[in-house]
């Protein structure tokens, strides 16, 4: 992963441009890596925008190819890739590091990043994914609309060059997509819950509008987030419960 290197200037969404190389004839070999300095029509999860001051932040989408996983096992890529940026990230951050259900990198409270894959599928299988990562790495000020976002930079008071970064990413996405190749879902499963932010705590949620008193108690095997309250547990989707930090 990262052998194949693209660097661009400026491109609307880096995960669009690996869509449109993928639809030309020419084959991508998995593992190549379109990374832009900046993007000025980056996508978020939930057709949210993705806004990344230029120069400053990792914006980059990674090839794969994993055929031998089925649509059902989905969500284990999402895992895998989670894992794959939590690793790259911990040496540097440490313990506030933490994934949130689904797949954004949060250190404490706040949002370091996050992920956007979109998968190709061909019958049964995942025929190719496209999986877009955006990190905040050298950042000092996020507008007041960002909601709760932070950067490397506002953590650790310094630089870091987004190439190494990258490439420490790249390394942990071969080790942990190998994992799941061979066939290591337990692992990949039972890591990414004991990364999980709020996992097994007393929290605050909000579904149906309704809020509650909840503790996540696991994640299904499809992705769907398991709440527990009053002894009772409910599944959810990404759009059907919200954090409640007070
Ligand atoms: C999210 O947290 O909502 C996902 C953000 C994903 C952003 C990355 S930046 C590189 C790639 N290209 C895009 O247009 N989006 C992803």
């Amino acid at each position: 992963v990262g052998q194949n290197l693209l660097t661009l200037k400026e491109v609307d969404s880096t995960n669009n441009f690996l869509k449109t190389l993928l639809s030309n004839s020419k084959p991508v070999p998995e593992g190549t890596v379109i990374m832009a300095e900046s993007q000025f029509a980056g996508r978020g999860q939930q057709n949210n925008q993705w806004h990344a001051e230029p120069g400053k932040n990792l914006t980059f989408s990674v090839l794969l190819k994993p055929s031998f996983l089925s649509i059902s096992a989905q969500f284990d890529l999402t895992r895998a890739i989670s894992l794959s940026v939590y690793d790259a990230l911990c040496p540097l951050l440490g313990d506030g590091l933490k994934i949130k259900w689904p797949n954004d990198i949060y250190y404490g409270d706040k949002k370091l990043g996050g992920m956007l894959i979109e998968n190709i599928l061909q019958g049964s299988q995942i025929k190719s994914a496209i999986v877009g990562i955006g990190i905040n790495v050298n950042q000092d000020n996020f507008p007041p609309d960002a909601g709760k976002a932070t950067s490397i930079k506002q953590i650790l008071h310094k630089d870091y060059q987004l190439r190494d970064i990258l490439a420490e990413i790249c390394n942990n996405i071969e080790a942990h997509y190998l994992s799941l190749k061979a066939g290591k879902l337990n692992l990949v499963r039972e890591t990414y819950l004991n990364r999980l932010y709020w996992y097994n705590q007393q929290k605050r949620f909000r579904a149906n509008g309704t809020e509650f008193e909840g503790t996540i108690s696991g994640v299904k095997d499809n992705g769907l987030l398991v709440v527990s309250h009053n002894n009772t547990e409910s599944t959810f989707n990404l759009k059907e419960i919200e954090f409640l930090n007070h």
